[in-house]
């Protein structure tokens, strides 16, 4: 079974089941400065998982875009990716642990709706207490009402089976279902089992979170309005153990990639071949999400994939002129689920492109300087070699680099830069602060501006606010002159000060798109949307985008309004950072 059916299986099978199907959310999470990406599907969804009525109800469902950087340095085992899709199913206060175990275990084992998997070479681990929370019992039952011996059904601590995304989150006890990868393993004793894991000859394909509890500073605080469920299987390991493989790359979604370099190599490495193709389809999704490589936040992330790949590519001895055909294979797989993969397609291989250039140009300056002498940390911030690179140059000459000192001073170099992440890590959905907001608001009559000044072809391309300024990536053809860029100020805060109201109206998608609402490049929206108007008493609009809040609810909180700089990003790119005073 291919990856696509099987997204499509799960989808359709939650569906049957009450489910309202949701699009993935951007990988860039949008409103919520405390994380660079989505790290899970239950992360656009915390509002809601907080108590917030969702406009498409209690059982929702879908594939959710994740980028998880904590795993990079396992990328290239057999499970781990940098880029992964989640599948998952929400309950908000409606159905809890019988029914979503149920249908978790009816999804891995039915033939017809699911993916047959064989019941023997399946084992779950549950939660095992904890001061503030029992043992969890119940599950068990469940699990062995459906099935499954009470040995192939293990304790765990709150180190793997409590789940929350972050310190300040709702949380709560897990049961992960675990599949044997080799087919020989049958029953384990829980020494035994936990060795298989660390082998990776079982793997965790199933993650079925019982979220009732409040998190404050990483304790239990209480318990939550509802008690949710939060699921999620990561796509690529599902399809894994339905293809009977033992590896991620071996699968449908990386096999061909995986093939064109391994035959086209000189000096082939599986490993740094895995490496090539998680990064570089990882980059993919991340440009066609509005990031562009930079130095910091989630920019910095996405050079460091570009340049590892590159860096990669070239040890293994594949020509770059590779890069394009993998692109290519990567675009055509996806084309279907993520429609702003094609339409960003020829962006993508531009700014990938464009990356490969800069890291050639530096790598030549870059080793100049390490003959010189080993310092990683002028290496990655002056010549932006990413760390695998300075290590594997030393190692080399037979030298080892120290990484703790590294890290140290690259943590002391983003403080001093005072950029983003300076701000980045303070409060999570608690920034929802009212710097945040009034600069969110801003952002749309930013956007308004610049369509109204330049012309309707300027299109939102990606985002960024935090406390101190927001930031706006746009297509457009040229450099603002400086007379625009005058212009758009002024248009900005002559709306500022009119005071005009900021509105919010729930829709249809159909009647959002027909009343030419503002869409981001390429995004997909759920059935119902929320739109955002700035108008004035007699019911002119001036700006009308799609958004979920939240905003100000008058201009005049704004002040006044200032463009920092505008700049170029990529090709038909440009930026422009900006603040309120
Ligand atoms: N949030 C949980 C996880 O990421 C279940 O979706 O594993």
């Amino acid at each position: 079974m291919e990856s696509n059916e099987i997204r499509k299986r799960f989808l359709k099978f939650f569906e049957k089941r009450g489910h309202k199907i949701i699009p993935s959310a951007s990988l860039v999470p949008e409103n919520d400065p405390s994380v660079l990406f989505n790290i899970a599907g239950m992360q656009p969804l915390m509002p809601h998982l907080l108590g917030l009525k969702h406009p498409q109800g209690k059982r929702l469902a879908n594939s959710q875009k994740c980028v998880r950087t904590i795993d990079l340095e396992e990328v290239g085992d057999s499970t781990h990716l940098t880029f992964f899709e989640m599948l998952g199913n929400w309950s908000l206060g409606d159905y809890f642990k019988e029914d979503a175990i149920k249908w978790s275990y009816e999804f891995l084992t039915k033939k017809d709706e699911g993916l047959g998997l064989d019941v023997s070479r399946l084992y779950v681990t549950v939660f095992g207490g904890s001061e503030a929370v029992v043992r969890d019992l119940e599950s068990v039952e469940i699990w062995k009402a459906l099935g499954i011996p009470e040995h192939r059904i293990y304790f765990k601590s709150s180190k793997s089976n409590w789940w929350s995304a972050g310190t300040n989150s709702p949380a709560g006890p897990s049961t992960e279902m675990f599949y044997d990868l080799t087919g020989s393993l049958g029953d384990m004793n829980q020494e035994q089992f936990e060795k298989a894991e660390d082998e990776q000859k079982v793997v965790e394909i199933w993650n079925d979170v019982f979220m009732a509890y409040k998190q404050e500073d990483g304790k239990v605080a209480g318990e939550l309005p509802n008690k949710n469920v939060d699921t999620g299987a990561g796509l690529e390991r599902v399809t894994t153990v339905a293809q009977g493989k033992k590896s991620i790359y071996e699968t449908d979604i990386f096999a061909p990639v995986m093939n064109m370099i391994k035959e086209n190599s000189q000096n082939y490495d599986e490993r740094s071949a895995r490496i090539i193709a998680d990064h570089l389809r990882s980059s993919i999704f991340l440009i066609s999400d509005g990031v562009i490589p930079g130095n910091k936040d989630q920019g910095y992330v996405l050079r460091r994939l570009i340049r590892r790949a590159v860096f990669k590519i070239d040890q293994i001895g594949l020509d770059s002129g590779f890069i394009k055909k993998i692109l290519e294979i990567f675009v055509d797989k996806y084309k279907t689920q993520y429609s702003n993969i094609l339409q960003n397609d020829k962006i993508t291989e531009q700014v990938i492109f464009d990356e490969e250039s800069k890291f050639r140009k530096t790598l030549k300056e870059g080793l100049k300087e390490f003959e010189k002498g080993i310092d990683p940390f002028i290496l990655a911030t002056t010549y932006g070699f990413p760390i695998e690179l300075t290590a594997e140059l030393a190692h080399e000459l037979g030298k080892e680099i120290d990484l703790e000192d590294f890290h140290k001073k690259m943590a002391e170099h983003q403080r001093l830069s005072q950029t983003a992440s300076a701000g980045m890590f303070k409060g999570g959905l608690a920034n929802h602060n009212k710097k945040t907001i009034r600069l969110h608001t801003a952002h749309h009559l930013l956007l308004a501006g610049l369509q109204t000044v330049i012309g309707p072809e300027i299109k939102q391309r990606g985002s960024n606010i935090t406390e101190e300024r927001l930031r706006i990536d746009f297509l457009c053809d040229h450099k603002l002159t400086d007379e625009e860029k005058k212009k758009v100020e002024n248009w900005v805060n002559e709306k500022i000060k009119r005071g005009l109201d900021v509105v919010r109206k729930e829709m249809p998608l159909e009647e959002a798109k027909r009343i030419g609402a503002e869409m981001e490049f390429g995004a997909k929206y759920a059935d119902m949307v929320s739109v955002y108007f700035i108008q004035d008493k007699e019911g002119n609009i001036f700006s009308k985008e799609f958004c979920g809040g939240p905003h100000v609810s008058n201009t005049k909180e704004l002040s006044k309004f200032k463009i920092q700089k505008e700049e170029a990003v990529a090709q038909g790119i440009r930026r422009i950072k900006a603040v309120l005073l």
